[in-house]
Order: structure tokens, then C-alpha cells, then sequence
């Protein structure tokens, strides 16, 4: 049984072969129309979402297939004060597969040791977001033409960001990336990160507070949002909730192809007049992260594309 827990769950090879079937997804959508039909997903989303949950739901429409959830814990017999191990179970009867976002760090995993059906951490607390980190790398690989030999910027909120500690977990894995790290001291990368991600993969990483003097040598952007439901009190986030905002003004100080990624929701941190700018990419990237779900469930779920009859061959009436 394959899981996606942890976005180094996937070999490299695995996420190429992801990446590549998402982009042929792409370029043929109808091809993969019905690849799913008769499997359904279930979204069990213990915390408030958009993008994941809708695009995961939208992947197996668009595969074919059907979806079942809930959207909040408020929604589902959590309330009542069911357990993730319980309710995995019996989802488990009703599903092919689920992706799980939940608060608690681990809660995926939990479900994925007491299931027979493939789990994806669609978000677990300030831990991991490994189908974001795909929509990442799929968005990269497609706008910068490579997963390596890149000047990789993360600003904002690196302590409790799980996008950015599942994307530098993966990006580690490449050769040739620059980590850029800004962030206020007090939002800094976790050590963990530092010492058994970016040390231990002799990773090169620099971390600075400030944004404009790093701007020009940065291939990508990442930028994220202070991550209010994860900080213990409301002075400190209202004193660092603004700490950056990437302007037009700010941008002329970078690189002319820079790519801008922000996995959203955006809240202040990039000015809304920077979403005309053609190095602005983040609502593509959104984009993207319906296709490869689309990929990443027919992996899990070990579902082929339809061979096309050979050419001159019609179907039998
Ligand atoms: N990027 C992301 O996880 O967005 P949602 O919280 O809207 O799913």
C-alpha cells in the first residue's frame, strides 16, 4: 500500500513520472476523462481549505470518479469526539482513497496505519503539505524548465509554513539549489529543517531578514503568509503579519525572469497590483495543482491511461 504522508514518501523517479503524467494530463484531458470511474475520494478536511480540497475534488471528477467528505471537523462525528484511526475506518468501507487535512501533526499518518486504501496528507498542522510541494515542483519544472541549479527565495513565515518545510525537504533532494531564507527572527525555519534537512543534504542555505537586498539574484520567489491560526497570541502576529510586502516598486530590483510562487491564500504580503506583472504565477500554479492530483491519485490508485486504438483501426459496432 503506497501512502503520501511525507513528500520524500516518492522517489525521485516517482515524482518525474508524476510531473510527467500530470503534463500529459495537460495536454490531453479527455484522454483521462473516465481512467477513474467507478473509484471515489474521500476529503476529510479537519481544517478550513480552498484550493487542496477543491482541486482534489475536481482531479476525480475529471478523472471520472466520485467524491464524498466533509469539510470541517464541526461537519463530521469529530464533533462528537470520534477518533482519526475510527473514522479512517470506516471511510475506508465507503472510499478507494482519502486525503486528510487536519491540525494535528501526524493525523494522516495515523489514518494510513489503520487503512488498506491509499491516505495523502493534504496538510497536517505546521508539518507538511507534500501535494502542494508537487504543485510546487510541477509548476516549477513547467515556468523554469528545471528542478535544479536554482536560487530558490522562501519569505515569510518559515516557522510555521508547511509549505515551505515540505517544499525545501524535496527541493533538498536536487542538486544545485541556493536556499534563500527571509524571514523576521522570530518566523526562522525550524532547526530541524536546518540541521536534518538542509545540513545533512549539504544543502547551501543562507537565512537574511531582509528581502530587497536578496531580490536580484533569486531565480524563484516563494512567498507565504503569517500563519495567524498557528500562533499563540494575536500582539505577536499583528506585529509581523506585514513584515513583507512584495510591491511592483520592490520588483524592479529582481531578475526579469524571476518566477513569484505563493501556494495562497494570499492575505497582504504580495500587493495585488504585482498579479498583472507576467512573473506573477500563482494562480497558475493553483492551476497546476489540480493536474497533478489528477496524476498523483492515478498513481495511488494504479490507474493507466486508455491505449488508443492504432491508427486506421475503427471500433467494432
Ligand atoms: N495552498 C493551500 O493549501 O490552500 P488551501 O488552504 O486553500 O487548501
Amino acid at each position: 500500500m503506497k501512502h503520501l504522508i511525507d513528500p520524500t514518501d516518492l522517489s525521485l523517479e516517482e515524482i518525474d513520472e508524476i510531473l510527467t503524467l500530470a503534463e500529459d494530463i495537460i495536454a490531453d484531458p479527455a484522454a483521462y476523462s473516465e481512467v477513474a470511474k467507478g473509484k471515489k475520494l474521500a476529503t476529510l478536511f479537519y481544517e478550513p481549505s480552498t484550493r487542496t480540497r477543491l482541486s482534489f475534488e475536481a482531479a476525480m471528477i475529471d478523472l471520472g470518479g466520485s467524491v464524498i467528505g466533509f469539510s470541517s471537523a464541526q461537519n463530521s462525528s469529530a464533533s462528537k469526539g470520534e477518533s482519526v484511526a475510527d473514522t479512517a475506518r470506516i471511510v475506508e468501507k465507503y472510499a478507494d482513497i482519502i486525503a486528510m487535512r487536519h491540525p494535528k501533526e501526524g493525523a494522516p499518518l495515523v489514518a494510513a496505519m489503520n487503512v488498506n486504501i491509499p491516505v495523502i496528507n493534504a496538510g497536517d498542522g505546521g508539518h507538511l503539505h507534500p501535494t502542494q510541494t508537487l504543485t510546487d515542483l510541477l509548476t516549477i519544472r513547467e515556468e523554469a524548465g528545471r528542478l535544479n541549479h536554482l536560487t530558490i527565495g522562501f519569505c515569510g513565515d518559515l516557522k510555521f509554513g508547511r509549505t515551505v518545510h515540505s517544499l525545501i525537504k524535496q527541493l533538498s533532494r536536487y542538486s544545485g539549489i541556493h536556499f534563500v531564507l527571509i524571514s523576521p527572527q522570530e518566523l526562522r525555519v525550524p532547526d530541524y529543517i536546518k540541521d536534518e534537512i538542509l545540513v545533512k543534504n549539504h544543502a547551501e542555505f543562507e537565512e537574511v531578514e531582509d528581502m530587497e537586498t536578496v531580490l536580484g539574484k533569486l531565480d524563484i520567489l516563494y512567498m507565504t503568509r503569517v500563519q495567524r491560526e498557528r500562533f499563540f497570541n494575536e500582539a505577536d502576529y499583528i506585529r509581523l503579519k506585514d513584515t513583507y510586502i512584495l510591491t511592483e516598486e520592490k520588483l524592479k530590483l529582481a531578475l526579469k525572469d524571476l518566477k513569484i510562487l505563493h501556494p495562497l491564500p494570499r492575505v497582504n504580503e504580495i500587493a495585488v497590483e504585482v498579479d498583472k506583472d507576467p512573473r506573477a504565477l500563482y494562480f497558475k500554479q493553483a492551476e497546476y495543482g489540480k493536474f497533478v492530483r489528477m496524476a498523483l491519485m492515478m498513481k495511488l490508485l494504479g490507474l493507466k491511461k486508455p491505449e488508443t486504438a492504432p491508427e486506421g483501426e475503427t471500433t467494432a459496432c
